[in-house]
């Protein structure tokens, strides 16, 4: 349904062919359908559940870590080269001032480490839509594959990086009921498989 937004169509369009001019395999021929139009799925799914607005979660959804199609892995730089990035990108399909502020507040917090986490309505509909991309698809199976983004860490490491993760995902993200429930169960497996007991 976001599709259908002129604006939003735009941005997704810029963003898909960024990822498909990456160096990177992964963000080249998975990121994109794998994750970045799933979190922007289900944030329009959620914002019209809850009558949110869809344009700012759907944005922050395509636009979050847009620079690691250039290959910027690490924070701080990840988060500032993004937003510079999405700024770029939003100014392109006319989305300035407050929206894309709003959009920008939203991607600087979405990760939910430590204290940091969302402020508005928006925002809680885009970290639950994030957090459900990773939890009820192949997220924390695929990335391992062929060394994608995780090449120089060993098993033990990534499964303690699946753990740390799926925390986050439902301790801090997850913020409305539906979509806790329907979580859950994955919660549960993924950290039974990764070598936590239970949620
Ligand atoms: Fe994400």
């Amino acid at each position: 349904m976001w599709r259908e937004d002129e604006v939003l169509a735009g941005v997704a369009h810029e963003v898909e062919a960024l990822h498909r001019a990456s160096a990177n395999p992964c963000l080249r021929e998975w990121f994109y359908e794998g994750h970045v139009e799933v979190v922007a799925d289900y944030a329009a799914k959620i914002a019209a559940r809850e009558g949110v607005g869809m344009r700012v979660p759907v944005l922050a959804g395509l636009l979050h870590d847009i620079a690691r199609t250039v290959m910027v892995e690490d924070e701080p730089q990840l988060t500032e080269d993004s937003e510079r990035m999405a700024r770029e990108v939003m100014a392109r399909h006319g989305v300035s001032g407050g929206d894309a502020d709003h959009v920008c507040a939203i991607m600087a917090v979405h990760s939910c480490r430590g204290e940091k986490g969302p402020t508005t309505a928006e925002g809680r509909v885009m970290v639950t839509a994030d957090a459900m991309a990773h939890l009820m698809t192949d997220f924390y199976f695929i990335l391992p594959f062929k060394g994608w983004l995780f090449g120089g860490l060993s098993f033990e490491a990534y499964k303690q990086w699946v753990l740390e993760k799926t925390a986050r995902d439902f301790g801090k993200k997850l913020k409305f009921e539906v979509e806790r429930k329907e979580a859950a169960p994955r919660v549960e497996a993924l950290r039974v498989l990764f070598g936590a007991a239970g949620v």
